[in-house]
């Protein structure tokens, strides 16, 4: 790929869809379109090898290995293995995934979970630069994801929608992720106190500096954020859904 800036390639693999681009990191932004596949049914890892091969044939990279490929998944990842599978199939458990994908599409890839890159992305180019102490990005979309970057610096894997609802006993995605909201069909107004009720637990548990609000329904930030009340400042983040893609490419970078 010619070019006079530094570019890499960030997908984002979803509970519903996968996202990719190309993205200049001089910038933090994209430089192609945002190409998006559905996610395949159940998610079984053959089918989203060949999702991902779709969005980077559709982005004329998928046989570029010169560029840097980030890819972010919806599920913890520790040394490349992903260890749980919330909105995705069980065979993701313990899975040797970096290794698949990287075999499957024939070049080196780097692979991480979606909200921590997501939450890269809002510390180098975004809501939580320069921001001292404590963020939490949280991703809502099929699931909720979350990132912790203290000093900007990353603590991964926080998973933090898997919080309990006591009396429950349900993940706290279940309860307050926008799929929920799809689900439910509920107004904004009825959504926010699910998300009351969210944030106020994650604020008494980490008494966090900043949230971020990301994930696909961050566009619509203005129909329900101002709903919230918090102690702590909670803004969209800058790159909304795109946070994931931009990130993803930012740590195939390094
Ligand atoms: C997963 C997380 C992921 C989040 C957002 C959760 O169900 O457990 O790993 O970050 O969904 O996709």
């Amino acid at each position: 790929m010619a070019s006079g800036t530094t570019r890499a390639v960030g997908v984002d693999i979803g509970g519903t869809g996968i996202k990719a681009g190309i993205v200049d990191l001089d910038r933090g932004e994209l430089a192609s379109d945002r190409v998006k596949v559905a996610t395949p049914p159940g998610a079984h890892p053959p089918d989203v090898l060949a999702a991902v091969r779709e969005v980077l044939e559709t982005l004329g990279v998928a046989d570029d290995a010169t560029v840097p490929l980030g890819v972010a998944f919806p599920a913890i990842v520790k040394n490349g293995k992903t260890l749980s599978a919330a909105n995705v199939s069980d065979e993701w458990i313990g899975f040797e995934a970096e290794k698949f994908f990287e075999k499957g599409l024939g070049r080196d890839i780097h692979f991480a979970n979606d909200a921590d890159v997501a939450g890269v992305a809002e510390v180098r180019f975004g809501a939580a630069r320069d921001q001292p102490g404590l963020t939490i990005l949280t991703t809502l979309g099929t699931g909720i994801g979350s990132a912790l970057l203290y000093n900007g610096v990353l603590i991964p894997n926080s998973e933090l929608g898997h919080v309990q609802r006591a009396k429950h006993g349900k993940d706290a995605e279940a309860y307050a992720a926008y799929s929920a909201m799809e689900r439910d069909e509920l107004t904004w107004e009825k959504w926010a106190k699910r998300l009351q009720w969210y944030y106020s637990h994650i604020e008494f548990l980490f008494s966090p500096d900043l949230f971020v609000v990301g994930g696909g329904v961050s566009k619509h930030a203005d129909q329900f954020l101002h709903l919230l009340e918090l102690r702590t400042p909670i803004v969209p983040a800058v790159h909304r859904n795109n946070a994931g893609i931009i990130g993803a490419a930012a740590l195939a970078l390094g």
